[in-house]
Parts: structure tokens; C-alpha cells; sequence
């Protein structure tokens, strides 16, 4: 339905005006992310030729912008202001990853929604998240941005973050448009090499790439952003199948779409012709904004006159960025989301911090748990060492651009803030990394790796002595934030050596040793695994990182995530997920190696840690599976419901996850599928009974026509705390 008003500008706008509005530019300010920032910014808005500005943030900032285009240009039309808010504005929370380890889809949208209200406190009213790339290859960076290896956990956070960003109103000043990205398959980058290429099967796409990209949508997200990386030989930015057909004519999506930073241009080094062609490919294809490589901007005009593009075509492209505009109400108030007084009072509030806290606590996820070591007496004393533990420019995480490094609380601020009693000695122990030319390479946004002046010995022998003097020991280790993220990937996903050493000397003192681990992905702990340790797993926790932390070695808060990326014993095993094919020849027994069935010679077919994997401090028993059916016809649902009890000491969460399996079907099913999930709180000896509804469309996969359907037959549902849930029960499809 057009938009009368848009439609009387577009019958004022010369072919010049509408390419302006299709370019979108930064002034540096956020993070560039490729060699080109654009020049001239200024002069380019006065002259009509800026539809959009990413990147600038702050009333002032955006006020005096926004001048430009409504009092300077030559039709007023007011700029969209963009910006990535990733995983919080200045309240960071933890990475997205961790985030969705919480399986808590109220708080995810919740941390949006804080988040929507920060960044338009600043300005902003569009945030190029979220991001929902499925990946099943840790080696890639950017896993660390999303929700992980599976398509319905994934879709479900992508809803939730849409909500919460986009709200039910966008003309509110505090709400922003979603950008869904990047579209496509960006997490499928061949070896986990950032922005390499992806060639998959169309099966795979529909029925284990795409799904997030369209719940988002379905959600309402406004705008779309391309990926980088080629689908089926052609780079996604100028993709006429994914863009036209998939995007707009099955998906319906009625908003606009962004390129990625430069991805335009990046057509060329792809190989598909020089910049008039790869722009002319990309507006024909369906690609409405150019991010700053300002192809459009450049050639379109030219290809119009050369009938390489129509009027239409570009006509179009801009509707939907004036569309855009008047959905955030910026026709009727170009200065909606300028108020001087909303940063202080909405930003960093003592409620957002609040919520930061409660989700990087949400998103730790207890790997094991030696003899109960964990939780440590507010007593104790403690000897904390590690090169994370004292380190306030780690805590954020990658892709936290508008974040501000000194608002993190360190773990040893938090430990002192949330046991004031115990006895702490603290010492560095270790570098993140000894190597200096690593840490050049991990250090662009700041110093995140820095080598002591004193030797690894002495790092060492300083940390062994506050050993002698403690009851346990806690070691803050991993990743330094920038190891994992854009343009960080990694082949190797051990700890690195520096600090191995020192965990190897820690543990031979025979003291209890808990290992804080941080990280942006999935890594290869498996000599860690070995070693009488506990392990809690809390990625990159965001601003309250420290508090958080805290709350959970201490038990104030019971850890409750679960994995969302299957971890694999070693990087030879990638890709690995739960949701992999049976084969014709499955290994028997999935621990035992059997010549001429599908396995390895040196290491079982099975991860280290299984998707959904997590542990407490309490224990819960899982009992009394029940199908309301055991029979049912197409369109029809199955309620499912299992008695769980919490048997153990502690209050505490569990995620109740269903999996389905497909038992024959025309398509190779895979072993069995996440299709349902909540999240419960039991009171230590409590009871409850939890339900779940198995849909009709949780039983329909895309089959070879790339039809969405369900085959008649039987299913089995499973039930567990993780990906290897062994409650079952069957029912048959009609
Ligand atoms: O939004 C990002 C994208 O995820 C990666 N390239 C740069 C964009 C804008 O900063």
C-alpha cells in the first residue's frame, strides 16, 4: 500500500534527489570496518546527495546533521541516523552468543528493549541488529554476534530482539528500527574465514540457514542488510534470487535493504565487472542503500542514461527509504529523537545497569564442576590471578562500538563488591598472549592484549605465591575481547600457550582451581576437561561483567545457560552440531571407533560439550513424559508435558528442551531437531509440571521443490536437558 505523502515527494524528486537518498555515508565515529570512509559528508548532505548517516551519535551530533539535510538541502527530507548496537548501547550486555545461552527470550528482548531506549536517548533511530547468521564453525570470528548453531533457538531470539528494538510503535522516540543481517548465509563463510565464500544446497539453506532471517522479518524488522559473501556464484548484494524472489516475493518483506560496508563495491573484486556494472547489478537485483562505497551515488545516473537501469528501478529503491522515514514519524518531526535531557536520564541508568547484570549472569554457563567447588564461602580466601581478572578492556565483548570500556566492572571489583569478607590476592599470573605481533593484530581498537614488562617466570611465580597464601583459586582466562568477532578468526581454538602454562603450574599445586573462561566462541578445551577444575563459561559479560561474575561464584545467582554451539573436542571435528544426519553407515556406538563406519581414527564422533549443555549447582530430574496424542492429522499440534524436580541443594533454572526426530521422511532427516524449549525456575525439593506445544509447523521441512510441508509417519519427541535428551515418545502423523 502506498504511502500517499511519500508518493506526492517521489513526483517532486528529480532522478538526482533519488539516487541521494540511496546512498548512505559515515563520517567515521563507530568502527570502519574496510578501507573507505566517506569524504565530503557535509557538502553531500547539503547537496541532497546523503539518505542516510551511520556512525554519529549524541543530540548535538545529530542535531546539527539533521540541520543540514532539512534547512540546507534542497527538499528537506530529514537523514535515518544508523548505528550498530550490537549487544547494548553505553550498557553493554554480554555478546550476543552469551546472551542467547540465557534461553531466555523475555530477557533478550528486554536488553533490546534497554537498548533502543540508550541509542535513541543519542539519536538514533536505526540499529543494524540483529544478527542472526547461523554458524557452525567456530573458527569464524563473528560467531560471537549470534545466537548460534540452530534455526528455531535462532528464530526465537530473532523475534525477540525485533520486539524489543522496534516495539509496537516506531514513531516512539524510544524505539529504532531493526536491520535483520546479512542476509544470506554470511555464518557459513567457507573454514570460518571472514567473508569467504559460501556454496551450499538450496535443502540446507530453507531448512537450517534461512529461518531467523525470516522470523525476523515476520516480526516486522524494518530493514535488511546483505552479506558479504557470494550464494550460488553471486556475492549476496547483487543477488536477484535472494533479494527479489526469496526476500520480497516469498518472504513478502515490504522494507528496505542496506549493503554492508563496501560489500557493493566488493563486487568487483569478486570478479563481476567494474563499479557501474556491480551497481547496476545490485539496484536490478533489489538492493535499495548503498553503505558507503557510494556505487549509486557514482554511476546510476549514467546507467539510466545507457538503459542499464530504469527510472522505476531507482523510483523504487528510494520509495522504500522515504517509506522508512515516515514510518519513524521523521516527516512530522525530523528531530523526534533529539533531546538533550534523554541521555543522562535514560543511559546508564542504575535499572539498565540492573538488567546487564542479571543477563550476563543469565549467560554463564557451568561446564563442569570438580567436587562441588563451586560455590565458593564469601569467607574464603582467594587467590585470583589470570589475565582477565583485573581487566577492565576485555569485560565488553566484540562489536561494542558505542560501549565505553571505563564503565566495566572488573572481576576483582566484583568479587570485592559481592564478598567483602573474603580475603582475595590477586596476581596477573600470565599474559593474555606472548606473543607481540598476535597482539598488534588483536589490538586495533585499543590496547585489549598487553605483554608485561615482567617475564611469564615472573608473571608465574608471583601468582603461585598468592596461591599458597588461599583456600581455592580462581582464574579469569580465554579470549581477549578483539580474538573473536569481525575479521578475527582463528584456526586453532585452545587457550593460548601463555596462559595453558600457567593453568598446567595452578592446578599441580593441588589446590581446588575454578576457571573463569572467557571467550567469544566455542574453544577446544579438552586438555582443560581433563583437569581436577571447575569451569564456568562467561564469554565476553558486558559492563557489569565483574558483579555478575560475582553473583555466580558465589552463589547469589545459580548458573542456568546452556550452550547454544556445540563444542568440539578438537577443530578437526568442525563443522559439528546436534542436529548433523544419521549417514548410511552411522558408528555404532558414537565413543568407539569401527572401521568402515562414519568416524574418526582419533577422536569419538561426539563433542566436548553438546548443544544445550549446562550445568547448576542443584540438580534436576526429568520424569513422566506425556503426548496429548499419539496420533494426529496434518495442521493439528501436539501438547507435550514432563514433570520436572529439582533434587538437588540449591535453588535454581533448567531449560526444558524437545527435540524431534523425523523417523522417514523423502528428505535425509536429520538425527533430531531443537523444536521447543522453556526456561523454569524450581525452588530446591519443588515440583512442577512443564508443557510444551509441539506445532504443526514444527513437523514441515522444505523438501526438494523447496516446499514447506509435513510427511505422513512417525515421529519421535525427546525430552532432556540438552541435545541428548533421552525421554521419548512417539506419535504418528496421518
Ligand atoms: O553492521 C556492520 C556489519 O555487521 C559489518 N560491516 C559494517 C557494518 C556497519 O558498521
Amino acid at each position: 500500500e502506498q504511502i500517499p505523502m511519500v508518493e506526492a515527494l517521489l513526483e517532486k524528486m528529480t532522478v538526482e534527489q533519488k539516487i541521494g537518498q540511496l546512498n548512505l555515508v559515515t563520517p567515521g565515529g563507530g568502527i570502519a570496518t574496510g578501507e573507505v570512509v566517506s569524504r565530503n559528508v557535509e557538502a553531500k548532505i547539503k547537496a541532497g546527495n546523503v539518505g542516510g548517516l551511520f556512525g554519529v551519535s549524541g543530540p548535538n551530533k545529530i542535531r546539527m546533521a539533521q540541520d543540514l539535510a532539512v534547512n540546507q538541502s534542497q527538499l528537506g527530507i530529514p537523514l535515518l541516523f544508523g548505528f550498530d548496537v550490537i549487544h547494548g548501547y553505553k550498557t553493554t550486555f554480554p555478546i550476543p552468543l552469551g546472551l542467547a545461552s540465557s534461553w531466555d527470550m523475555d530477557l533478550i528482548k528486554k536488553t533490546a528493549q534497554v537498548a533502543a531506549k540508550e541509542a535513541t536517548a543519542d539519536g538514533i533511530n536505526w540499529n543494524f541488529s540483529p544478527m542472526v547468521d547461523i554458524t557452525r564453525d567456530p573458527r569464524w570470528g563473528r560467531i560471537a554476534e549470534g545466537a548460534g548453531e540452530d534455526p528455531f533457538l535462532g528464530s526465537a531470539i530473532a523475534k525477540a530482539m525485533v520486539e524489543g528494538y522496534q516495539g509496537d510503535d516506531l514513531t516512539a522516540s524510544n524505539t529504532m528500527m531493526a536491520t535483520v543481517k546479512h542476509l544470506a548465509l554470511y555464518g557459513a563463510s567457507e573454514a570460518g574465514r571472514d567473508y569467504n565464500s559460501v556454496d551450499m544446497s538450496h535443502l540446507k539453506m530453507f531448512n537450517q540457514y534461512m529461518p531467523p532471517y525470516k522470523a525476523a522479518i515476520d516480526a516486522g524488522a524494518a530493514s535488511v542488510m546483505t552479506s558479504f559473501n557470494d550464494i550460488d556464484g553471486v556475492p549476496a548484494t547483487g543477488n536477484k534470487w535472494l533479494l527479489t524472489k526469496v526476500l520480497r516475493e516469498r518472504w513478502g518483506f515490504e522494507g528496505f535493504v542496506v549493503s554492508d560496508y563496501t560489500s557493493l563495491n566488493e563486487m568487483v573484486a569478486h570478479g563481476l565487472g567494474d563499479l557501474q556494472a556491480v551497481s547496476a547489478l545490485a539496484l536490478n537485483a533489489g538492493l535499495d542503500m548503498d553503505m558507503v562505497g557510494e556505487g549509486f551515488l557514482t554511476t546510476l545516473k549514467k546507467s539510466l542514461e545507457q538503459g542499464k537501469v530504469t527510472e522505476e528501478a531507482i523510483t523504487k529503491a528510494c520509495r522504500r527509504i522515504l517509506e522508512a522515514k515516515f514510518k519513524l514519524g521523521l516527516f512530522d518531526d525530523p528531530y523526534r529523537y533529539i533531546d538533550m535531557d534523554r541521555p543522562k536520564r535514560d543511559i546508564l541508568s542504575p535499572e539498565n545497569r540492573a538488567i546487564a547484570r542479571k543477563a550476563a549472569a543469565a549467560s554463564a554457563v557451568l561446564l563442569k564442576n570438580e567436587t562441588g567447588i563451586l560455590p565458593i564461602s564469601k569467607t574464603a580466601k582467594i587467590a585470583l590471578v589470570g589475565p582477565l581478572a583485573d581487566n577492565r578492556n576485555n569485560m565488553l565483548g566484540t562489536w561494542a562500538p558505542t560501549g565505553e570500556t571505563k564503565y566495566a566492572v572488573t572481576i576483582r571489583e566484583g568479587i570485592a563488591n559481592v564478598a567483602p569478607s573474603a580475603k582475595v590476592q590477586y596476581a596477573k599470573g600470565s599474559n593474555i598472549l606472548d606473543d607481540p605481533e598476535m597482539a598488534k593484530k588483536i589490538n586495533v581498537f585499543g590496547p585489549r592484549v598487553i605483554i608485561s614488562e615482567s617475564s611469564p617466570e615472573e608473571l608465574l611465580k608471583e601468582a603461585l605465591a598468592s596461591v599458597s597464601k588461599s583456600d581455592v583459586v580462581v582464574a579469569v582466562v580465554g579470549e581477549a575481547t578483539e580474538m573473536s568477532g569481525e575479521a578475527a578468526s582463528r584456526t586453532d581454538l585452545r587457550i593460548p600457550e601463555a596462559q595453558k602454562k600457567m593453568i598446567r603450574a595452578l592446578v599441580e599445586t593441588g589446590k581446588p582451581v575454578v576457571l573463569v573462561l572467557m571467550s567469544g566462541r566455542p574453544l577446544n578445551i579438552s586438555e582443560e576437561f581433563e583437569m581436577p577444575v571447575s569451569i564456568l563459561q562467561v564469554w565476553h559479560p558486558g559492563v557489569e561483567a565483574g558483579n555478575a561474575i560475582a553473583d555466580l561464584l558465589f552463589g547469589n545467582y545459580n548458573p542456568s545457560g546452556k550452550l547454544t554451539a556445540t563444542w568440539p573436542r578438537t577443530v578437526g571435528q568442525i563443522p559439528i552440531y546436534h542436529s548433523m544426519k544419521n549417514t548410511g553407515r552411522p558408528a555404532e556406538d558414537p565413543e568407539e571407533f569401527q572401521k568402515f563406519r562414519s568416524n574418526y581414527l582419533d577422536v569419538p564422533n561426539t563433542p566436548l560439550f553438546a548443544f544445550g549443555y549446562g550445568l547448576s549447582y542443584t540438580t534436576f530430574e526429568y520424569s513422566n513424559l506425556k503426548l496429548s496424542h499419539d496420533r494426529i492429522g496434518q495442521n493439528q499440534s501436539i501438547e507435550v508435558s514432563v514433570e520436572i524436580k529439582n533434587t538437588g541443594e540449591y535453588d535454581g533454572a533448567t531449560v526444558v528442551q524437545l527435540y524431534l526426530k523425523d523417523v522417514v521422511r523423502s528428505i535425509t532427516p536429520p538425527k533430531r531437531t531443537l523444536k521447543g524449549f522453556k526456561k523454569v525456575f524450581l525452588k530446591k525439593g519443588e515440583q512442577k509440571t512443564v508443557r510444551l506445544t509441539l506445532r504443526a509447523d514444527d513437523l514441515k521441512f522444505y523438501n526438494n521443490e523447496l516446499e514447506f510441508i509435513a510427511e505422513p509417519g512417525v515421529f519421535e519427541v525427546f525430552i532432556g536437558a540438552d541435545s541428548n535428551a533421552t525421554l521419548k515418545k512417539s506419535f504418528n502423523l496421518q
